[in-house]
Formats: structure tokens, sequence, C-alpha cells
């Protein structure tokens, strides 16, 4: 689309889980829908922006008019999220796992009979959000993570602001009772360098709108000074 808000900007947006497998039937996983960032990029889709999604296994469709690249692990995201740039704003909804098995098994682990239980040796997968805010060229001019957490949510999620070299950073607290993961509601706090706003719960429709007019008010503003 030529018209709209964000006419003219790519949008780069991860969403959902990752699955990182043990073996060829079993893996590590988590309980994102990809409800959220997928209405992000309806969202940003519907102000006009081009749009990439870069997609962990969800059971979405693919929103219409986006570019959606799918993937299983952190690394495939990393990889897709490298491939779709460069890009104006990039938008990392995923709840991408923070850890994988060592080394996944070729043939699917066994039993053995006598009680023995397999040790899940883990690695730390690549931060995606974290290196691609620290690029030294292309970084995209805003970059915006979110914070999933279940306790302390403003303070760990100001924190992970900084460590994590977001410009923005929406934190939403994924404790079970909220039923945020996978539910339809969502009650966000974005963060930003001055300050921390509060919204009221709403549909992650409404927040995604939201969010991508905050967006288009702050391209708009940087491009009249
Ligand atoms: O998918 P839904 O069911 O709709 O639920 C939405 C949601 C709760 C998943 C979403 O609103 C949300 O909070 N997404 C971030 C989930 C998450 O894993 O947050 P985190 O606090 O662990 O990570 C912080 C930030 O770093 C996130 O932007 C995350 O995408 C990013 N990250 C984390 C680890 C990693 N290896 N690479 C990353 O890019």
């Amino acid at each position: 689309s030529s018209s709209g808000s964000l006419a003219g900007r790519h949008v780069l947006i991860t969403s959902g889980p990752t699955h990182e497998p043990i073996d060829p039937v079993r893996y590590i996983a988590n309980r994102s829908s990809g409800k959220q960032g997928h209405a992000i990029a309806a969202a940003a889709i519907a102000a006009g922006a081009r749009v990439t999604l870069v997609s962990g296994p969800v059971a979405l469709g693919a929103p219409a008019g986006a570019t959606t690249v799918q993937v299983q692990t952190a690394e495939e995201m990393l990889n897709a999220v490298r491939a779709a740039l460069p890009a104006d704003v990039a938008i990392f909804c995923a709840a991408v796992a923070d850890w994988r098995a060592a080394s996944p098994a070729d043939e699917k682990i066994k039993k053995t009979g006598d009680g023995e239980k397999p040790q899940l040796e883990l690695v730390e997968n690549p931060d995606i959000l974290k290196t691609i805010a620290h690029m030294k060229t292309g970084r995209p001019n805003l970059i915006v993570g979110f914070a999933a957490e279940t306790e302390n949510v403003i303070a760990f999620a100001t924190r992970k602001r900084r460590n994590k070299g977001a410009d923005w950073t929406v934190a939403n607290d994924v404790s079970t009772h909220t039923g945020v993961m996978g539910g339809d509601r969502n009650r966000v706090h974005l963060i930003t360098e001055t300050g921390v706003d509060s919204w009221p719960e709403m549909s992650k429709r409404e927040v995604a709108e939201t969010l991508i007019a905050r967006i288009s008010a702050l391209l708009h503003d940087k491009a009249r000074r």
C-alpha cells in the first residue's frame, strides 16, 4: 500500500515460540501462540508498511499482505531476521527459547528399562534482539523488544531494555493467572528511555494498534525535525 502512516517503511516482526529439538520427536518450547506478534504484523500492514513476519511454529494463519518466514529454532530465527534486513523498525515479540539441547540425538531416545534418566545438557541460544540491537551498521532505526516476566515486571523489563540495547520494551506479566500467553488479551507497560507508560488491559489487537500508532507518531516526529 502506498498510503497510511507507515507507507514506505519496512517493519520486521518476530512472533511465536521456538522449538528446540531434543531428538527427532521431542523438543523444548513454551506457551506462546503468536497471537500478539501476528496482531502487530496485521496492524503494521493496515498502517501501510511492508511487513516481514518471522514466525516460530504456531497454529495461526499467516497475516494477509505480510511476507511470512516460518522457522523452528532460535538459530533459524536469527538467520531469517538477518536475511530480512534492512528494516526501519524491528519488533521482537517472539518467545525465543533461551536454551537448546547441546547435542540433539539423531534417533529417538529410548527408555532403558532400568529407570535410568537421560541427562539433557543445555547450551544458550543466540539472543536475536541483542544481536540486532548491537549491529554497527544497518541497525534498524527503532528496535522494540518485549519482556515476559512473572514478577517485578517493570523493574526486570527496564533492566532488560538496557541490557539488550532495545529502544523500547513492551513489558507484560505472563504469570499463569493472567492468561497472557496463549490468550486474547494483554496488559502492557511501554518502557522507553524516558519513562514507563502503563496501558489498560485490552485485546492483543488493540495493543498492536496502539503500539503501531506510537511507532508511526515517533517516525513522523523524527521526520519533521
Ligand atoms: O504469543 P502470545 O501467546 O500472543 O503471547 C505473547 C507473548 C507473551 C509471547 C509476548 O507478548 C511477549 O512477551 N514476547 C516476548 C517473550 C519472551 O520470551 O520474552 P523474554 O523476556 O524472554 O525476552 C526479552 C526479549 O528478547 C524479547 O523481545 C524476545 O523476543 C527477545 N529474545 C529473547 C531470547 C533470545 N534468545 N532472543 C531474543 O530475541
